[in-house]
């Protein structure tokens, strides 16, 4: 297995691997793509790579999207897919996210956790069940759905409260 960054040359392997098969040229999935490619470039722009991909005997099996928020000084996990289920339970999805931990314990200023918002998507592991056997945890009191990974002893996220000023 290898691991490597998402960048302009294999931006439409990020893009494929969350598309289903045979659904390529499907109008909804074209146009969610083409959304995802232009997110992606200005991503990128702004905070170098924010994705990697898993290849497995060089085809891609598997990717994982991270988002700096400097304002909280935490990095967003966005999504982790490993779409194939041959590829499954292969060490692929632990892989993906112990590159992104050394990726951003050397940022500077180095964050102080890594956060998600799980969500179940059917048929699939469930996010959450692989976030918490990857050591995240429950935010005090706050959404279950909400785990977070301390890069720093002892530090507790307590997410900021945003309010909706229409
Ligand atoms: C979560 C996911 C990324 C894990 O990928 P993976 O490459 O299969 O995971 P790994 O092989 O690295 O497994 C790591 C650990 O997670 C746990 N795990 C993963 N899959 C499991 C399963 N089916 N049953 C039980 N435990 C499981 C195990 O603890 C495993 O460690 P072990 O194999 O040493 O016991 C993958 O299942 C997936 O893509 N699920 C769907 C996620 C999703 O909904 N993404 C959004 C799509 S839009």
């Amino acid at each position: 297995m290898k691991i490597m960054n998402v960048t302009e040359e294999n931006l439409d392997d990020f893009i494929k691997l969350c598309i289903p098969p045979g659904r390529e040229k499907d109008e909804l999935f074209f146009r969610g793509g083409e959304e995802k490619r232009r997110w992606a470039l200005q991503m990128m722009k702004r905070h170098g790579s924010v994705a990697k991909i898993a290849y497995l005997n060089s085809r891609p099996a598997g990717l994982i999207q991270y988002v700096p928020q400097p304002d909280e000084k935490v990095v967003q996990i966005t999504c982790i897919f490993v779409p194939e289920r041959e590829n499954l339970r292969k060490g692929i999805g632990r892989a993906l996210l112990n590159v992104v931990i050394e990726v951003v314990k050397r940022l500077e200023p180095r964050p102080s956790a890594l956060v998600t918002w799980v969500f179940r998507v059917p048929e699939t592991f469930p996010q959450d069940e692989f976030f918490r056997r990857m050591g995240f945890r429950e935010v005090e009191g706050g959404d279950t759905m909400l785990l977070y990974y301390p890069l720093q002893e002892g530090f507790v996220y307590r997410p900021e409260r945003k309010e909706y000023i229409p």
